[in-house]
């Protein structure tokens, strides 16, 4: 149990723009941030931030709420375990109680995982730092390889000792289980149940997530023996989805930013050689091929990568596909080639980090430019790999998914290989065409990433005619989406302006005695007390619970703020305030105009705005008795004077229909 104060404390300190941050480059949008949705694989931003409000928005999901809420989405974690979180991001202690046995099953794999893994991580750095075996064996070989103290620091760099169970040991010590050490890939298990470190005797690259989260390890041998694989690399797992991580990212994200460029280099050690030179927008696939989710990360921050090689052709051919899937994503590519088969990490041994440093950005080139290049050199007058590279060039610019782009890349691409521009044309146009017939047979698996249509404020009634409005938003299963109604709209109109405005001061008449006179009230007041006044309540229950919980703060002479919902743990709740309040900033005049919505909610027509909602909930209440009439007078067997009252009433009701209706300016002419 994480004490309440602490959890007041975590939430009064964290700053939704900073933790989403994290996960997304953000930019400002009048008083929102936007950026592209780290839910979905968007490619037009539609992913809001209210700072103000402690709020996000994802139009493209569809989902939204407090930046608690983000977390578990995002990471797929509890409420507490997301707190958590956020604590660690700053540095606020939690004393937690020790947790009951019940919390304990509860906790996730993923959170037991992670408390394992970071605690390893903390050990052996310490192990690299703090003993005689970790200083003579693992600092000296980064000494010797060059690298300074502060950058093994800023990797966390650790050591695992020379030893079959110095971790095993240490770990069960410290509480953790055989099945979380095993599971972690940290020790492996012998026939007898007993366990051994499974990277004994390596230099350890701890692996972390967008955040800064350990999640896994590289343990590279220091062996120099060609048999002994040169690194072990922890194995998948919840916490850790290799497609989905990128070495270094969380360092690199500021300056990657800041540069509106990434350098995309192999393996770990690259990475810190370019730290070390001073460049730190720099990550590494680790040595895999190059994965959909590694180049969305990337672009979450920038759509500008330069992929390092090391020069040598084969490397580049091995690389095309993972070059191909970023010009697919939309990525601007440069590359630089090193000299001689060097990496960043050799090159700058040798010439030093200013030579590096210029290396890397005079020598970036375009890459289709430097792909015709280099084949043309290597392929030189034989016809057939000259076809060869003719056809990578053709997918290459086929990958690219703008038009303008890719008539650009023919035209220069057609002359520099010296063949009509046409032929290249319509060889581009031919892997076009296969790519579209790929790219629908797999959508017809399921899973076609459209974009749900723009939310909407309009709430047309039924005797508007017309369509209603499209589901943006709420389209979660469970939400109050499918259940739709348009007396539902209204109520999601009210309760919007409630969120938003409830604070507002607003002037009523009232009666004092004989006196009128005027009094200032809180939007808020005045919403609640006219609801409770003209006995309507919400159909939607969580606008109702909204309603309730504002009634309950009133009585406290208090009202109800987003930011004091944003703490609330109902995930219906969150999302309520978070479409309430993110719509407004969506609507553009034009839009709104062209799409006749109800009325704007200014902040001098909301006493207008209440009004009419409240006659409009009525009017659906009076229609849905009117049908509960008609449904009765058609039962068989009613006796006159039944059926005479019942007649009375629906007269009755069909009048105050009548009524409302004239007020709106509807003439409808009675069934
Ligand atoms: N890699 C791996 N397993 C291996 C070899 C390589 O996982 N057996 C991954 C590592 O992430 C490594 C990257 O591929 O960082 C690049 O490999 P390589 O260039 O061989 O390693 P370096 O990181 O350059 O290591 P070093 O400079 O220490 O040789
Ligand atoms: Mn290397």
């Amino acid at each position: 149990m994480i004490p309440q104060e602490t959890v007041e404390q975590i939430l009064n300190t964290a700053l939704i723009e900073e933790v989403v941050g994290d996960y997304v480059e953000l930019k400002k949008s009048g008083s929102a941030l936007r950026g592209l949705s780290p839910f979905t694989n968007e490619k037009t931003p539609s992913f809001y931030v209210l700072p103000a409000k402690s709020i996000f928005k994802c139009f493209s999901s569809g989902k939204g709420g407090s930046l608690v809420t983000f977390l578990m989405e995002q990471e797929k974690v509890s409420y507490p375990e997301a707190l958590r979180m956020l604590a660690r991001r700053y540095n606020i202690e939690i004393r937690e109680e020790a947790p009951t046995p019940e919390e304990l099953a509860a906790a996730t794999a993923k959170e037991s995982l992670g408390n394992v893994v970071s605690w390893a991580q903390k050990w052996f750095t310490s192990q690299l730092r703090t003993t005689d075996q970790g200083q003579a064996i693992g600092r000296s070989y980064f000494v010797e390889r060059g690298f300074r103290d502060d950058v093994l620091d800023k990797f966390l760099i650790g050591y695992s000792p020379e030893s079959w169970d110095a971790l095993a040991t240490a770990a069960q010590e410290a509480g953790y289980s055989a099945d979380q050490l095993v599971e972690a890939g940290l020790c492996k298990q012998r026939e007898d149940g007993s366990l051994w470190d499974f990277f004994k005797g390596r230099v350890m690259f701890p692996i972390r997530d967008v955040t800064g989260r350990v999640i896994g390890f590289g343990g590279r041998t220091l062996s120099s023996d060609k048999k002994v694989a040169k690194y072990f690399n922890s194995p998948e797992s919840v916490l850790y989805n290799k497609s989905k991580v990128l070495y270094g990212m969380h360092l690199a994200k500021p300056a990657i930013v800041r540069e509106a460029r990434c350098f995309l280099v192999e393996g770990y050690t690259d990475v810190m050689a370019m730290h070390q030179a001073g460049v730190e927008n720099v990550v590494a696939s680790s040595g895999t091929a190059l994965t959909e989710g590694q180049i969305r990360l990337i672009r979450r921050f920038t759509p500008h990568v330069t992929v390092i090689f090391d020069g040598d052709a084969a490397g580049i051919r091995a690389s095309e596909r993972g070059i191909d899937m970023l010009l697919a994503e939309g990525m601007a590519v440069k590359v630089v080639l090193l000299p001689d088969g060097d990496d960043p990490d050799t090159y700058a041994k040798k010439v030093g980090s200013d030579a590096l440093r210029q290396a890397i950005h005079e020598g970036a080139r375009d890459f289709l430019q430097f792909k015709i290049e280099l084949l043309q050199a290597t392929s030189g007058d034989d016809p057939l790999q000259r076809a060869e590279m003719i056809r990578s060039v053709v997918t290459s610019i086929a990958a690219i998914p703008d038009g303008i782009q890719r008539s650009v890349y023919l035209q220069t691409s057609a002359s520099q290989l010296g063949l009509p521009e046409d032929v290249l044309a319509t060889e581009v146009a031919k892997a076009l065409h296969a790519r579209e017939k790929a790219a629908a047979r797999k959508s017809q698996d399921g899973r076609v990433g459209m974009i749900p249509a723009m939310p909407s404020l309009e709430a047309p009634m039924p005797w508007e005619g017309g369509s209603p409005p499209p589901l943006g938003e709420d389209q979660e299963p469970g939400s109050a989406a499918h259940l739709r109604t348009p007396r539902s709209l209204v109520e999601d109109n009210l309760i919007r302006a409630l969120l938003e405005y409830g604070t507002d001061p607003i002037e009523v008449e009232v009666m004092e005695g004989e006196t009128q006179t005027a009094v200032t009230v809180p939007f808020a007041e005045l919403v609640i007390h006219r609801l409770e006044e003209e006995h309507l309540s919400m159909s939607v229950d969580v606008n109702q619970v909204l309603v309730n919980r504002f009634s309950q703060e009133l009585d406290e002479d208090r009202v109800l703020t987003s930011d004091m919902l944003a703490r609330e743990q109902d995930a219906a709740m969150q999302q309520k305030v978070a479409s309430a309040l993110v719509q407004r900033y969506q609507l553009s005049p034009n839009w709104s105009q062209r799409h006749k919505i109800y009325p704007t909610v200014e902040r001098d027509q909301l006493a207008a705005l209440l009004e009419d909602s409240l006659r409009r909930l009525h009017c659906f209440d009076f229609r849905s008795e009117v049908d509960e009439i008609s449904r009765r007078l058609a039962e068989p067997g009613l006796d006159l004077d039944q059926e005479r009252a019942l007649l009375a009433h629906k007269l009755q009701l069909d009048r105050k229909i009548q009524t409302i209706m004239v007020h709106f300016g509807t003439v409808v002419f009675p069934a």
